[in-house]
C-alpha cells in the first residue's frame, strides 16, 4: 500500500515514476517502461499534453477513428469520433449510409440558452431583499461589464439575472439565476467568472443600499457556479423513410419498422432499458465530444437529468404514419467549438478542421445526429440478430490480441469465426489448437 506523500505535485515527472513504481510496484521498472512507452518523441507536443493536467506522467490513447458519410442537413460530414467500444464507429457509419441514401438526417438547434447561479443565505425581512435586488441589479450587469466585453463582441453575454426565492425549501435559502448566451464557446470559464463577480458586487454593494435592515454579515455567500443542467439549451436531429424502405433493410425481420417503434416504447416504460438505451445513444454523442474536445462529463450529466424530467424516458421518439416511418432525437447538448483545448490539442483541432470547422449549432447538429444514428445501429441489431454477433465479432481481434496472436494466427481466426460464436473461450481454446 503507498504511503502518504506530502508536495508530490513539485516532484518532476521523473521522480514521480520513481515514486510510483517504489510504491505501487515494488521498484521494478515495468510500469515506467509502459508510461515511458507513450511519451511522445517531439517533447514541445509532450509538454503540451503534460500541461492540460497535473501530476502528468504519461499519455492516455484512445482510438480516434473516423465515420464517413453523415448526410446532415443536406452536407456531407466525416464525423471523427474518440472511443474505445468496439462496433460503435462501425455501426454509426452503416447506419449513416442508409440514411444517406433516405433524405439525410435534419437537425435543428431549438434553443442554446446556458444557467448559472449564486446560492446565498439570507434569513432577514424578504421584502429587503428583494428591494435590494433590484437595486443592486444594474451593478450586477455593470461591473460584469470587462469579463462579457469579448462575448458581446461575438454575439452572446448575459441574458438575464433574476432573484429566486428558494425559502421554503431551505431556511433563508436564495438564488442569484442567470441565463446566457455563450455562443460558441462552452462557456464554462466566462458563466463562473460573472457569477463570481455577481457574488462579490451583491456583498460588496450592501453599503450603497442604504437600509437598516440589510447589512454585509446578514448575506452568506454559499457557493456561485454554472449548472450543467440545460434543459433550454436543445437540439433535434430526425430521420424518416418509407416504412417499406425500412423494412428491407431487414428483410428477415417480420415488422422491422414496428418492431423498432416498439423497442422505443419500452425504453420510455422502464427504466432499466431505458437508462441502456440512452447510453447507446450516448456512446455517439461521448465519441463525437471526446475528439472535438468537448465535457462529455457535463453533456452526460445534462442529458440523463433531462431524460428524467417527469419520467425517465428515451431521448428518441418513433412513430409510423401514413406508411412513413419518423425517428427523432432531442436533448440538451451545452458545446463549444471554440475556448477550452479545442484551440490547443492539436487532435481536436484536426477533428474540427475534418467537420470544416462547425461554429456551436453546426456542432449539435452533427453531434444529435450521430446520436440519432447510434442509437438506429444498436437497435437495429437489437430487434434482429441481437447485439453479441457484432460486438463480438468487433471484439474478437480485442481477445487474440489478449494472447499475442500473430498476423498468421488472425487471418485464420477470422476466417474460423466468420460464421461461429465468438466468446472468451472460444478465443482461447482456438488459440490453443492452432499452436
Ligand atoms: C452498448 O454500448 C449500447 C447498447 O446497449 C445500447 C442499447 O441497448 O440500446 C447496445
Amino acid at each position: 500500500m503507498p504511503e502518504e506523500i506530502r508536495g508530490f505535485s513539485k516532484l518532476s515527472k521523473d521522480e514521480k515514476i520513481e515514486w510510483l513504481a517504489k510504491s505501487c510496484f515494488n521498484n521494478s521498472d515495468s510500469a515506467k517502461k509502459i508510461l515511458t512507452q507513450y511519451w511522445n518523441v517531439d517533447s514541445n507536443l509532450q509538454k503540451l499534453h503534460d500541461e492540460f493536467s497535473e501530476n502528468t506522467i504519461s499519455n492516455y490513447y484512445l482510438p480516434f477513428a473516423i465515420a464517413p458519410n453523415f448526410l446532415i442537413n443536406n452536407k456531407i460530414y466525416t464525423v471523427p469520433m474518440t472511443i474505445e467500444e468496439s462496433s460503435v464507429v462501425a455501426a454509426a457509419s452503416k447506419a449513416a449510409k442508409f440514411w444517406m441514401h433516405h433524405g439525410g438526417f435534419k437537425s435543428e438547434v431549438i434553443e442554446t440558452e446556458k444557467i448559472g447561479q449564486v446560492h446565498f443565505i439570507f434569513n432577514g425581512e424578504k421584502k429587503v431583499i428583494k428591494e435590494y435586488f433590484d437595486f443592486v441589479k444594474p451593478y450586477l450587469f455593470e461591473n460584469t461589464k470587462e469579463i462579457t466585453k469579448n462575448m458581446q463582441s461575438r454575439g452572446g453575454g448575459i441574458n438575464e439575472i433574476q432573484l429566486i426565492d428558494k425559502t421554503t425549501e431551505l431556511d433563508g435559502y436564495y438564488q442569484i439565476f442567470a441565463t446566457f448566451d455563450t455562443v460558441d464557446a462552452m462557456g464554462a470559464n466566462f458563466i463562473n467568472s460573472c457569477l463570481e463577480e455577481f457574488a462579490q458586487t451583491f456583498c460588496n454593494s450592501i453599503t450603497m443600499f442604504d437600509n437598516e435592515k440589510l447589512k454585509k454579515k446578514d448575506i452568506d455567500i454559499i457557493m456561485s457556479i454554472l449548472s450543467n443542467f440545460v434543459p433550454n439549451c436543445i437540439v433535434k436531429s430526425s430521420v424518416s423513410c418509407r416504412v417499406s424502405d425500412l423494412n428491407n433493410l431487414e428483410p428477415e425481420t417480420k415488422g422491422f419498422a414496428e418492431k423498432f417503434v416498439k423497442a422505443i416504447k419500452i425504453a420510455n416504460i422502464d427504466i432499466h432499458r431505458g437508462v441502456t438505451h440512452n447510453k447507446g445513444v450516448m456512446n455517439g454523442i461521448d465519441a463525437v465530444a471526446i475528439a472535438t474536445g468537448n465535457d462529455f462529463r457535463a453533456i452526460e450529466a445534462a442529458v440523463h437529468a433531462y431524460a428524467s424530467i417527469g419520467k425517465y424516458k428515451s431521448l428518441s421518439e418513433a412513430y409510423i404514419k401514413n406508411e412513413k416511418f419518423y425517428f427523432e432525437l432531442k436533448l440538451p447538448l451545452a458545446i463549444g467549438t471554440i475556448g477550452g483545448v479545442t484551440n490547443l490539442h492539436p487532435l481536436v483541432k484536426l477533428a474540427l478542421e475534418i467537420l470544416e470547422n462547425p461554429d456551436s449549432k453546426e456542432l449539435m447538429n452533427i453531434m444529435a445526429s450521430v446520436g440519432l444514428a447510434q442509437n438506429f445501429g444498436a437497435l437495429r441489431s437489437l430487434i434482429t440478430s441481437g447485439i453479441q454477433k457484432g460486438h463480438m465479432k468487433m471484439h474478437l481481434i480485442n481477445l487474440l490480441n489478449k494472447h499475442n496472436a500473430s498476423e498468421e494466427e488472425k487471418e485464420i481466426a477470422l476466417n474460423y469465426f466468420s460464421d461461429k460464436l465468438v466468446s472468451s473461450s472460444t478465443v482461447e481454446n482456438f488459440i490453443k489448437k492452432i499452436r
